[in-house]
């Protein structure tokens, strides 16, 4: 294959899976939601309150299945507050460790 090919290649591969949001709106919303109900906690790395892409972003403790969280795990972090009001948006959450 051609260089000029493969540079290609490689950059469309790079636009499509970074840039925009890999994770699902509805997961990312209830994930800023707890972020902030636990009091915004630093030890979360990569986690923000407000967007942000906890698939794309390998935000602590979460693990995804193509756009969809599956499993927050959080225990033995300190971590204080509550969960969040719209945990009921994680509808493809199996495993919740807090
Ligand atoms: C709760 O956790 C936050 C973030 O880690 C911290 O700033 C705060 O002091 C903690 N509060 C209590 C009561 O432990």
């Amino acid at each position: 294959m051609a260089v000029a090919t493969r540079a290609v290649m490689l950059f469309l591969a790079a636009t499509l899976s970074g840039v925009s949001a890999n994770t699902d709106s509805d997961d990312v919303n209830a994930l800023n939601v707890l972020y902030t109900s636990m009091n915004s906690p630093s030890q979360l790395t990569n986690w923000v309150s407000q967007n942000g892409d906890p698939c794309g972003q390998s935000w602590l403790g979460i693990t995804c299945s193509g756009s969809r969280v599956t499993t927050i795990k959080l225990s033995g972090m300190g971590l204080n507050g509550t969960l969040g009001y719209n945990m009921n948006l994680l509808t493809a959450l199996v495993e919740l460790l807090v």
